[in-house]
């Protein structure tokens, strides 16, 4: 145990692309246990096995370190919990632990569910949280459907986040956290973390952020006040898309409205131990691997998908057929100098290259397309090398409508709160050449000039690929 403490601490020393590259696996536990691996051992096992009784007895009442069965630890959740961690901790000052989950989703409710208890005490006492309305489709069903109507604790809307004194004005006595997610997915919200997480720690209650769209590389809420950080690391942090899985990264002594002074003092070490051994969304061990690998390239991969999403950006705010783009880099989005406050490229001044702090605003933008949602669909349906797919932070370029698709169940009143329109295209630009992005948009815009799209060429039409896949 004091070897892994110290080895962290040594890791806290590097600069985040070394962090990114080696995490918490060394050299000497390559040679020592691993057969000398250079990459992570995939550890395939549900279980550990122990010399005899007393030293299960020991483990599994959690006085020695043990990862004894894979619901609860493993060594490669271990390497990917420790990696994530040190990137969401870097340069904020702060210590930081984290928990796997088995989806983004997951992280948010094994988060959200610790601070819904009623309160014992007062078991009738009502219950509320203050949560921006500008969220992932899926995360503001959990927060009306399940939490709100089911679960009866209150969601207090917050329409315009950028507005401090409305977020304010939700706040009583009975709120138990503050959530935001910055930027928010499709439609890019943001705000003043540092003066709503003040707001929270007012109140005494914890700021909760969903930063699935900035990823470390770009943004780390605990350095601005944030006490828990929630990933849907499905994303840019598993790049390639091999497949779904969620993190909850907390500083250590969080402020909550309750009696449970473990909870306070290390968040997801008490999650890992207690409530999620209980309830399970573990991450599957082999998937913590995949992850890994991944995230060693994150922030160059951060910095490509930017940098071709503001020239993106940039066409397509200037295109006859395009009534606004949503992207946080473009200087005329209403809510640019916020985020210009907040968005870096880590580490970019001590970078070769750059030499000096660098805004990056990531690989996320929406845009409406004139004429409403029939050109819309039509614009959408042409694309040939731009993916249509519910999915964003890929290395390839992806888009969705997501009134028809993320966002569809919470209907036209829960479309409005979120500003969501039906014309909205919503594009998570990938590592292609930029320009073969702005082209395949540009035949695409085209077809509202009556011009034929390329996807109804023979090459891409019905008759080609499609036919031939598998049913
Ligand atoms: C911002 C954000 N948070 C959370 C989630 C949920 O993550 P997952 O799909 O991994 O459950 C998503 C999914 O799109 C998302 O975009």
């Amino acid at each position: 145990m004091k070897w892994h403490q110290d080895y962290r601490q040594k890791m806290r020393s590097c600069n985040f692309y070394t962090i990114a590259v080696h995490g918490l696996y060394s050299m000497q536990e390559a040679l020592d246990f691993n057969q000398g691996s250079i990459i992570e051992p995939m550890y395939a096992s549900s279980s550990q096995t122990y010399r005899d009784s007393d030293e299960m007895e020991l483990a599994l009442g959690y006085q020695i370190p043990t990862w004894c069965y894979s619901r609860i630890a493993n060594p490669s959740m271990y390497y990917l919990e420790g990696l994530l961690a040190l990137l969401e901790e870097y340069k904020t000052g702060t210590e930081a632990s984290c928990l796997l989950t088995s989806s983004g989703m997951s992280a948010i409710r094994t988060t959200i569910d610790e601070f819904l208890h009623p309160d014992p005490k007062d078991p009738k006492r009502p219950i509320n949280f203050v949560a921006t309305a500008q969220v992932y489709g899926g995360t503001y069903q959990l927060f009306s459907v399940r939490k709100n109507d089911e679960a009866k604790c209150e969601w207090r809307r917050v329409i315009n986040s950028a507005d401090i004194s409305e977020w304010e004005s939700l706040i009583d006595e009975n709120t138990r956290f503050l959530y935001g997610e910055m930027p928010s997915n499709p439609t890019l919200a943001f705000f003043d973390l540092e003066k709503v997480a003040a707001l929270a720690h007012k109140h005494g209650i914890p700021m909760i952020v969903d930063s699935t769209v900035a990823t470390p590389a770009l943004m780390r809420p605990l350095a601005h006040g944030a006490d828990i950080v929630i990933q849907s690391v499905t994303k840019s942090l598993t790049t390639s898309g091999f497949g779904i899985a969620g993190a909850i990264i907390a500083r250590k002594n969080i402020p909550a409205k309750l009696d449970k002074p473990e909870l306070k003092a290390d968040f997801c070490t008490y999650l890992k131990l207690l409530p999620a051994r209980d309830y399970g969304p573990n991450l599957n061990t082999l998937h913590c691997t995949l992850v890994i690998n991944d995230i060693r390239t994150l922030r160059m991969k951060m910095d490509v998908m930017s940098r071709n999403t503001m020239k993106v950006a940039q066409y397509l705010e200037q295109h006859k057929h395009v009534d606004r783009v949503n992207y946080l880099g473009l200087p005329s989005h209403p809510l640019h100098t916020i985020a210009k406050k907040y968005l870096y490229l880590v580490d970019a001044e001590i970078d070769e290259l750059y030499g000096e702090p660098v805004n990056r605003y990531g690989h996320l933008m929406s845009f409406e397309v004139k004429g409403g949602a029939e050109n819309c669909r039509r614009v959408f349906d042409a694309f040939t090398r731009i993916w249509r797919a519910t999915d964003l932070g890929r290395i390839k370029s992806v888009a969705t409508i997501p009134a028809i698709s993320t966002h569809s169940q919470q209907g036209e009143e829960g479309r409005k709160a979120a500003a969501i329109p039906m014309n909205l295209i919503r594009l998570s630009v990938g590592a292609e050449h930029p320009d073969d992005v702005i082209r395949d948009l540009e035949q695409a815009l085209a077809v509202l000039d009556g011009k034929t799209a390329l996807s109804d060429s023979p090459e891409y039409s019905a008759g080609g690929a499609s036919s031939a896949r598998l049913r």
